[in-house]
């Protein structure tokens, strides 16, 4: 079995994040699961401008062959949809920014939902063309979004949508509140670390 972990946490050692996107590599590398990493934060994922948008049009939808400087264009976004399609388990972790993912984030899901490749269109409408892999959320918020709050976040709400549309089954651990309630951040970390455990326990047995 083979794991991809996703980080975007510009923090770095300072995270918390991070500590959370460790501990689930450590768990996976336990079970025997051969864990690659993608840091966002050194590797950053290629925008959808307007020439690299008209090459991914023009070879996912249309089928047309591209030139040398076309592919060039899409190299990245390739390499990274190549890098998440040899995953049966993918991590992604990064903490909450203005109510939703960092900008970075949304820019990998980008690049790798691509048509034909991760998602199709069949018949029937959309297709996920990632049945049978899973993918855990791993995202931390200065604030807690419960109750009446709930439609504030459009973070891993988001991530989940995108990562089912593509046809995986998700899991979603938040460590909320964390800024909000400082003196508990020991707990609501730890308390994310069991949900990891489960989450993952799920995903390789
Ligand atoms: C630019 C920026 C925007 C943020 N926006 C939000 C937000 O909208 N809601 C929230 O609850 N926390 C927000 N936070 C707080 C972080 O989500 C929180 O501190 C998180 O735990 C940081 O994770 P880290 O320790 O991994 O860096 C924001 C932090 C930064 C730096």
């Amino acid at each position: 079995m083979k794991a991809l972990v996703v980080i975007y946490c510009p923090r770095q050692e300072r995270s918390r994040t991070k500590q959370l996107a460790d501990y689930s590599a450590r768990l996976l590398k336990s079970k025997g699961v051969v864990v690659d990493l993608l840091d966002l934060v050194k590797d950053v994922p290629d925008l959808l401008m307007p020439e690299r948008l008209a090459a991914y049009y023009n070879r996912n939808y249309v089928g047309q062959k591209l030139d040398a400087r076309e592919q060039e264009y899409l190299k990245k976004m390739d390499r990274m949809t190549a890098q998440l399609k040899g995953a049966d388990i993918v991590v992604l972790a990064y903490p909450m920014y203005n109510f939703s993912q960092p900008a970075v984030v949304k820019a990998w899901f980008d690049s790798v939902m691509q048509k034909g490749e991760t998602w199709d269109i069949s018949q029937g409408g959309y297709a996920g063309l990632m049945k049978a892999r899973k993918a855990l959320i791993v995202s931390s918020s200065g604030g807690a979004y419960e109750g009446d709050l709930s439609a504030l976040d459009h973070s891993s709400s988001l991530s989940k949508q995108l990562f089912e549309f593509m046809g995986y089954r998700t899991a979603v651990v938040s460590a909320a509140g964390i800024n909000r309630y400082p003196e508990k951040e020991a707990e609501i970390l730890s308390a994310a670390r069991v949900q990891i455990e489960t989450a993952l326990a799920a995903f390789t047995g």
